[in-house]
């Protein structure tokens, strides 16, 4: 066992943890592709569903293909009312993406029979997870507000369907279809690190449900999934374009970040903001300005003429979609579980890939702790430290 410390690196920064033949980055370039496919071609050609399946089953479906998927899908939208009682024992304070994990590792107490051999039981476990996430995110929001959940509605697509769900009102086509691009763009980024906690907990052959939860789990903290929540924020105190200036000196003078700039692979712009930019102003085109819009292009400009070419920092792919989210009428807090509901598919591409080349994930470590210490006897040991009254946090 290698403990040549000079291997160590923090975060495993740069580290291939796979080989995989999922997607491709190309961060000096910015280039984004899924299976070989550029992003800006799926996103303007192709569907989520049918991006999923590309991802998952390694090629585009045929038409009978695709419409055998999307029926399945839609066949299993609904979740089991035990599932919805579950929920609606959480309590309604607590954040929709802790709702989505525990619901996802729940499915497993149903469905969980582990048949990892066997690929009807593969393809039972992808369309369930696929179909019924957007529908247990969408029961948390309605149930925390006091509602009950609705039904999925059978004549909607996949992300009409969610936004139904989610507002009970159908959304109009080009709301529908941007909301599913946004689902492309987000389905699928390497080896991130919700990614890599997908194929660490495959490789003990556990249940596909445990592999989603724990995937979840990982997106929820707030270094992964949830920086276009901080965007939105950031904007809201800039307040106006002509602070936009002051306010990137005073960040750039207090050594402090910039929400939705800066990439760990990416030194240009984003090629998924480039798309989701072009979106929202679609989408504000026909649903109104968002006022918040020019503030956000102007802070563009102006991260991009202090820190572009000199650091390489430019728009990420959180940089846009809280503005365009925050039109369609989605709260702050499901943006994380939205980006769920897309990444579901790239950490399912990700399961099925790591069966199939499967060794159980078993790195090692530098110890740097002590050795040889003696066990203490209870009494010679130095007076604990006095407890906290409560458990206020
Ligand atoms: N605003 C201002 N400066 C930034 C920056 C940002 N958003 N992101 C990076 N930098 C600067 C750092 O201060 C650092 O400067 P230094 O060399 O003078 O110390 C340099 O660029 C490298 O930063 P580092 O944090 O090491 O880069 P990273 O590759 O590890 O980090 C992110 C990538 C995404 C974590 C980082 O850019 C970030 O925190 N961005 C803001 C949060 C965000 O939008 N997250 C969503 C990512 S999709």
């Amino acid at each position: 066992m290698s403990t040549n410390t000079e291997e160590f690196k923090d975060g495993l920064a740069g580290v291939p943890a796979a080989k995989s033949q999922v997607s491709y980055v190309n961060g000096v370039e910015g280039v984004l592709e899924y299976r070989g496919i550029r992003i800006e071609e799926l996103a303007e050609k192709s569907s989520f569903i049918e991006t999923a399946y590309l991802l998952i089953w390694g090629k585009l479906p045929t038409p009978e293909e695709l419409e055998e998927f999307e029926t399945e899908i839609r066949y299993h939208r609904r979740i089991k009312f035990h599932i919805r009682d579950m929920m609606k024992c959480f309590p309604e304070t607590g954040h929709p993406m802790d709702a989505l994990q525990t619901s996802a590792a729940a499915l497993g107490l149903f469905y969980s029979r582990r048949a990892l051999d066997n690929p009807d039981y593969i393809r039972a476990a992808v369309v369930r997870l696929l179909a019924k996430i957007p529908t247990m995110v969408a029961a948390f929001h309605l149930i925390r507000k006091g509602n009950d959940p609705i039904q999925p509605n059978d004549e909607l697509d996949y992300a009409a369907n969610f936004l139904y769900m989610l507002t009970e009102r159908k959304p109009t086509p080009l709301a529908a279809k941007i909301f599913d691009i946004c689902l492309t763009l987000h389905a699928e980024h390497t080896m991130n690190a919700s990614t890599f906690s997908a194929r660490v907990t495959a490789s003990t052959l556990t249940d596909p449900y445990a592999v989603v939860a724990s995937a979840v789990g990982t997106l929820a903290g707030p270094l992964h999934g949830g920086a276009n929540e901080e965007v939105l924020e950031m904007l809201e105190s800039i307040g106006t374009v002509a602070q936009v200036r002051p306010y990137v000196d005073e960040c750039i003078a207090n050594k402090q970040k910039i929400m939705g700039f800066g990439h760990r692979v990416y030194r240009v712009k984003d090629p998924r903001a480039v798309i989701l930019q072009n979106l929202a102003e679609r989408l504000f085109e026909t649903m109104g300005q968002d006022e918040y819009y020019a503030v956000a292009v102007e802070l563009e400009k102006v991260v991009e003429e202090r820190l572009g070419a000199s650091k390489g920092i430019y728009a990420n792919v959180d940089f846009y979609s809280g503005l365009l989210y925050r039109k369609l009428g989605i709260p702050r807090d499901l943006f994380t579980p939205i980006f769920a509901i897309a990444r579901a598919a790239g950490w399912l591409a990700h399961w099925k890939e790591q069966l199939t080349v499967n060794k159980i994930y078993r790195p090692t470590q530098i110890y740097v702790g002590e050795h040889n210490l003696a066990y203490l006897p209870m009494e010679e040991r130095a007076v604990a430290r006095e407890r906290p009254p409560s458990f206020s946090l």
